[in-house]
């Protein structure tokens, strides 16, 4: 489309945070504001990107460094053109410049393309109108309505202070031309920074066009600078997400009760009720149905299932048709294939269970191979750890794991075979085979229980 540099300024230091973590790496739907920034700028497939850095400085590049960008240190803090200025070297001076705020997580790809066309032979700015214009860079235009410089809050008079239109920060313009204007910026300000913004006026006495342009929705150029903030742009993405996926025929009982803080790919036909979380990415084929109050990590499920109340899902799979919770745990590394019921307090870890099989109630399956048509009791538990080591069970097709049985593995229990209840499993069960280890029952006549003596 076009050439272009994009830099993301992200030196500053978000004091309004109150937090160790470094303002751009606070998460919003689950991953850092400079990601969100970072992958939008991606979108457009620039020559270059780069982005400037300073506080929390090795933390921000150690989280996010990836072979197409390029890391520009800023230290001192010294403005945004000064900013801007430490990235110059890795531009291609050939190229248009956009800059964007590593703050500033929702900007559209649609605006930056308006805004980039804008910027072809010109200045373009990215403004906004705000009820409130309190702290911005105010649009300063002339009687012919055109932009002519733009002036910090703290440098303008009360007359500039009214004006509504205010600096988003993001802007384009030729590369060569930010280049020379950067070596002539003055940091004699209210503020003593070097203004980014100081280049508009620059332009306009050198008869270069300028250009503004407006985003769709002002949240796309809200910055996030306190806790409140990020709360505010968390439920924006949230919405937008909830709408992208109804548009694609999802059914929410309440857009406004879905996080999704990752990938959510949804086939036909899926229903989900309130309060879930998703993490990671997610899959959910067509029809699937997810009950209230679950939350899916790093998990897919197969056409069909239903997924009841307070279920919780991490890097496992499920397949067509299951039935799964309510209070079903499956941890990572949990296989289901099709038509499988897992039912109430049943906590299943690494473990693989084949078509038709069932553990209704309260149960623990850990590194367990279990075939088809095996029904497991109430109560059940595998026990695949001795405290130092784990342990394989196999369960083979059509066995029948009679309720509080507890497999110490490793043990095989056979095809067809049948433990009784209340069985201790510590040798293979054969096939076909009843298997059961129990204390006889003994009835005592004539026995008294204690009571109490009077004092
Ligand atoms: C800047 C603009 C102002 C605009 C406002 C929008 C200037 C001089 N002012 O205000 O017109 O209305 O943004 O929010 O450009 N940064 C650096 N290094 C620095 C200073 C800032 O990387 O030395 C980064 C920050 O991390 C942030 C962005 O630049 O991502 C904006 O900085 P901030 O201090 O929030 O904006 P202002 O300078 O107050
Ligand atoms: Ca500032």
């Amino acid at each position: 489309m076009f050439h272009m540099n994009i830099v993301i300024l992200a030196a500053g230091q978000g004091k309004r945070m109150h937090s160790n973590l470094p303002k751009v790496l606070q998460p919003l739907a689950g991953k850092p504001l400079l990601a969100h920034v970072i992958d939008r700028a991606r979108a457009l497939s620039p020559q270059a990107l780069c982005v400037v850095y300073g506080h929390g400085g090795d933390a921000v590049r150690g989280a996010l460094d990836a072979p197409d960008l390029a890391w520009a240190l800023q230290e001192p803090q010294l403005g945004t053109g000064h900013a801007v200025r430490q990235a110059l070297p890795h531009l291609k001076s050939a190229a248009t410049t956009l800059v964007l705020y590593g703050d500033v997580p929702l900007i559209r790809t649609e605006t930056l393309k308006r805004l980039l066309h804008a910027a072809q032979g010109a200045l373009a700015v990215l403004t906004v109108e705000l009820a409130d214009a309190d702290g911005y860079g105010r649009i300063v235009r002339n009687a012919a309505g055109q932009l002519v410089r733009i002036v910090e809050q703290k440098d303008a008079t009360p007359e500039q202070r009214r004006i509504r239109e205010i600096n988003s920060g993001i802007m384009a313009m030729p590369t060569a031309r930010l280049a020379q204007w950067l070596t002539r910026l003055s940091n004699d300000n209210a503020q003593k920074e070097y203004y980014l913004t100081d280049i508009v006026a620059m332009a306009v006495q050198e008869g270069l066009p300028i250009r503004t342009e407006n985003p769709k929705d002002i949240w796309e150029v809200a910055g996030v600078n306190s806790k409140v903030q990020l709360a505010e742009l968390e439920r924006i993405a949230q919405r937008t997400t909830a709408d992208a996926l109804m548009e694609r025929g999802v059914r929410l009982a309440d857009p406004a009760r879905i996080d999704v803080r990752g990938e959510l790919v949804c086939g036909r036909d899926v229903f989900i009720d309130v309060n879930c979380v998703f993490e990671g990415r997610v899959e959910l084929a067509e029809a699937v149905e997810i009950g209230p109050n679950c939350v899916l990590k790093n998990a897919r499920i197969g056409a069909g299932t239903r997924i009841a109340a307070f279920t919780h899902i991490e890097d496992a799979g499920v397949g067509p048709d299951g039935r799964i919770g309510p209070f079903a745990r499956l941890r990572p590394g949990t296989e289901l294939a099709e038509d499988v019921h897992v039912g109430n307090f049943v906590e299943i870890k690494k473990s693989s269970i084949a078509a038709h099989s069932k553990a209704n109630h309260l149960a623990y399956l850990g590194d367990a191979t279990i075939g088809s048509r095996v029904n497991v009791g109430a109560g059940t538990i595998t026990c695949n750890y001795d405290g130092a080591n784990k342990f394989q069970t196999i369960i083979e097709d059509d066995a029948f794991i009679g309720s509080d049985t507890q497999l110490v593995a490793p043990v095989t229990v056979g095809r067809g075979a049948t433990l009784g209840a209340g069985t201790t499993l510590t040798r293979d069960a054969p096939p076909d085979t009843l298997t059961v280890s129990r204390a006889r029952q003994i009835a005592i006549a004539g026995w008294k229980r204690p009571v109490k003596t009077k004092k």
